[in-house]
């Protein structure tokens, strides 16, 4: 009788601690509800796994999802219980969606104006490398206000107002800084603090995160609840070199139209030679620039033309210079050669998708430190 009250005892004991830990437990979990992680059970060995939900804006080939993809892959082998998960691209060229479709299995929608914000699902952060032209040097320098495709920043707030996701991680070309004397990018960055976002940004040149091409973009990243801090980066030079196929022997016929004049002096960039045309006497202009593989490349640009179009001219040896091929440009940007492009007609546009695109090691790195 004694041992049978004992046990009730302890039997209401136990189911007393197991209802507390239960109601501390859901607790817990309401109070990640829009914080920068939701918890979700996922099919992981593991148990619990944390996925992270983002959106692409802008995608293009999709940096940012082979950057996650590349995380995604590490955390597996590490067994570590964490995955990033897209959510949502979008791209107005079809070209480009396809190619999205081929690498990552996801249709993106086209134009961000008919995007539906209210349809669009929950996320954590919304990544957008947006249109740039009205930014850069090449382009007008109309600034944010002036020019429609500026006005991309203002349909990314539309969707921040909508879903006010935890982290914002923004990209676009250096001049957005100093473009009318600064003030885009004040307007950006104090409609950005105004939601309660803490901004930090900062240029980085590609060719420091083991990249052999330099390619000099602006980073920016806001938080909702802390500040981004930006890791010191300067890693050794990844030269040309490594990512060339020797293999490929497509080289340039110059001699009747140029000639080739090294470039003497104390050099400061990796150009070699310069191409002058032996009519005009004039060359050296950014697609007449040769560059040693044995350094780090030029930034490879969609609109840039002559011999050198998009990729640059390279010194392979003795009087031998070249373009880049597609494999070798993806690897200029850290895409993996098994990159999928069969749905593209005409496959030099690959070139021109490139050279809009982003540096995968430059994003997984500030990913990893998020
Ligand atoms: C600088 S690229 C972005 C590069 C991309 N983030 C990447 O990682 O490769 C800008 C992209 O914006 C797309 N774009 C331009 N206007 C758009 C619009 N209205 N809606 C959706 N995408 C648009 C372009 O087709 C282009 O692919």
């Amino acid at each position: 009788m004694i041992k049978s009250t004992v046990n009730d005892a302890l039997d209401d004991i136990k189911n007393e601690i197991i209802r507390i830990s239960k109601q501390e437990g859901q607790q817990e979990q309401e109070g990640k509800i829009g914080s920068y992680q939701k918890e979700e059970t996922t099919g992981s060995s593991t148990g619990k796994s944390k996925v992270v939900r983002y959106i692409d804006l802008f995608c293009g080939l999709g940096a940012f999802h082979a950057a996650f993809n590349r995380i995604n892959e590490s955390y597996a082998d590490k067994d570590v219980d964490k995955k990033y998960e897209c959510v949502l691209a979008c791209d107005i060229d079809e070209g480009v969606r396809n190619i999205y479709q081929e690498n990552y299995g996801i249709k993106p929608e086209g134009d961000i104006n008919k995007i539906c914000i209210e349809e669009v699902p929950d996320f954590d952060i919304l990544c957008a490398g947006f249109p740039c032209q009205s930014f850069s040097i090449a382009g007008k320098k109309q600034g944010l206000l002036d020019d429609s495709r500026g006005s991309m920043f203002f349909k990314i707030l539309d969707i921040v107002d909508e879903k006010c996701p935890p982290t914002i991680f923004l990209e676009n070309v250096k001049n957005l800084l100093t473009i009318d004397n600064g003030k885009t990018f004040a307007i950006m960055k104090s409609e950005l603090e105004k939601r309660d976002y803490h901004v930090s940004y900062k240029v980085i040149d590609s060719r420091f995160y083991n990249s052999p091409q330099s390619r000099q973009r602006l980073y920016i990243i806001c938080n909702k609840y802390n500040s981004y801090k930006f890791q010191m980066v300067v890693n050794p030079i990844v030269p040309v070199a490594s990512i060339i196929e020797y293999t490929t022997n497509d080289y340039l016929d110059y001699e009747e139209k140029y000639t080739l004049e090294k470039c003497e002096g104390k050099r400061t960039s990796s150009i070699l030679y310069k191409l002058i045309n032996k009519e005009s006497g004039k060359g050296g202009r950014q697609g007449e620039r040769v560059y040693d593989i044995h350094s780090f490349g030029p930034t490879i640009c969609a609109s840039s033309g002559g011999p050198g179009a998009k990729t640059g001219l390279y010194y392979l040896e003795e009087g031998k210079i070249r373009t880049l091929s597609i494999v070798e440009t993806l690897r200029m940007f850290g895409f993996e050669d098994s990159f999928k492009y069969e749905s593209l007609k005409n496959k030099n546009k690959m070139l021109y998708y490139l050279g809009n695109s982003i540096v995968v090691n430059v994003i997984e790195q500030l990913i990893r430190d998020l």
